[in-house]
C-alpha cells in the first residue's frame, strides 16, 4: 500500500450513504477533516450525525461511498481496524466501566500501547500504559479521583473521563459524539477548553448541540439535515447561510 502523502486530510468521506429500510439516514455525504483542526457536525435530532460517526468508525457498513483515514481507504473496515488506523470515538451514551475505578478505566484503554509480546504479562508490568494513565489523570484533572469508581463520578467528570479514555490509546483522530450532553454550564465551558487543547495531539471530529460552543470551537462546520449535507464552511459563514437558518436556526 502506498505511503499516505502529507497533503491528505486526516479524514475524507465521499458520497457516504446508508438507509434503514426506506429511511435514508445518511445520504450522499462528503466532507474532509483537516489535521489538528476541529471539524464539527451539527444538525437537528435525527439528522444522521451519530449514524455518520458509525459509518466512519466502522460500526456500520455504508451502502455506498468511501471513507479514507490518513489517505488510506477504510470503507467498511471493522472498528478494530479503524482503531488501529488511529481513530478513536466516544459515544453519545457513556461507555465507561462503571464498576472499575477512574485509573483502571484509563489503564485498560492505554493497554493497547503495550507491545503484543507483553500482552500476557501481569498488568503492573505495563510501563507505557501506566505512564499514559498518569498523564491522562493529570491532564484531565482527575488525579484526586483516580481510585473512585467511574460509576460514582458526577456526570461532568464521567464525560471528561470518557474523553481521556479515548485519548489514552493515542489516536490521531478523535470522534466525540455530544461530549457536553447533559453537562452544567461550567462543565461545558471546561470541556470546550479541553477539546481545544486536544488539537495539539489529534484531529477532532465533533458532534455538538450547543451552538455557542460550536461557533467558538470549530474550525470547520458540516451541517446535516435529514441525512444530507446541507452546508459546510467556517462557523460564521455556515451560520449566515439562509438554508441553514431555515432548517436549523429557523425557530430560534
Ligand atoms: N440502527 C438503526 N436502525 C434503524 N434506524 C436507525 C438506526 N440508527 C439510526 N436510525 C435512524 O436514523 C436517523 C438518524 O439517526 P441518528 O444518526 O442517530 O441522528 P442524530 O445523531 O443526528 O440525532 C433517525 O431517524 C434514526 O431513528
Ligand atoms: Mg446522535
Amino acid at each position: 500500500m502506498s505511503q499516505p502523502a502529507m497533503s491528505h486530510p486526516v479524514l475524507e468521506v465521499s458520497g457516504l450513504s446508508i438507509a434503514f429500510g426506506g429511511l435514508r439516514a445518511v445520504d450522499d455525504v462528503s466532507f474532509s477533516a483537516e489535521k489538528h483542526r476541529i471539524t464539527t457536525v451539527i444538525g437537528p435530532n435525527g439528522a444522521g450525525k451519530s449514524t455518520l460517526f458509525n459509518l466512519i468508525s466502522g460500526a456500520l457498513k455504508p451502502h455506498s461511498g468511501r471513507v479514507r483515514i490518513n489517505g488510506v481507504d477504510m470503507t467498511g473496515a471493522r472498528p478494530a481496524r479503524t482503531k488501529a488506523a488511529g481513530l478513536s470515538r466516544s459515544f453519545q451514551i457513556t461507555n465507561l466501566f462503571f464498576e472499575l475505578t477512574v485509573a483502571e478505566n484509563l489503564r485498560l484503554a492505554a493497554q493497547v500501547l503495550e507491545p503484543a509480546s507483553r500482552a500476557l504479562l501481569p498488568i503492573r508490568s505495563s510501563v507505557r500504559a501506566r505512564v499514559k494513565t498518569q498523564e491522562m489523570l493529570e491532564r484531565f484533572q482527575l488525579t484526586h479521583k483516580r481510585d473512585e469508581l467511574a460509576g460514582n463520578l458526577s456526570h461532568g467528570d464521567q464525560r471528561r473521563l470518557e474523553i481521556a479514555v479515548c485519548l489514552a490509546s493515542e489516536p490521531t483522530i478523535l470522534l466525540l459524539d455530544e461530549p457536553t450532553q447533559g453537562m452544567s454550564h461550567t462543565d461545558t465551558a471546561e470541556t470546550a477548553t479541553l477539546v481545544r487543547a486536544l488539537t495539539q495531539d489529534v484531529s477532532v471530529l465533533l458532534i455538538e448541540h450547543d451552538i455557542g460552543l460550536v461557533m467558538e470551537l470549530s474550525d470547520h462546520v458540516v451541517v446535516m439535515h435529514q441525512g444530507r449535507k446541507l452546508a459546510e464552511g467556517p462557523p460564521a459563514v455556515v451560520r449566515a447561510d439562509p438554508a441553514v437558518q431555515a432548517a436549523y436556526f429557523g425557530h430560534a
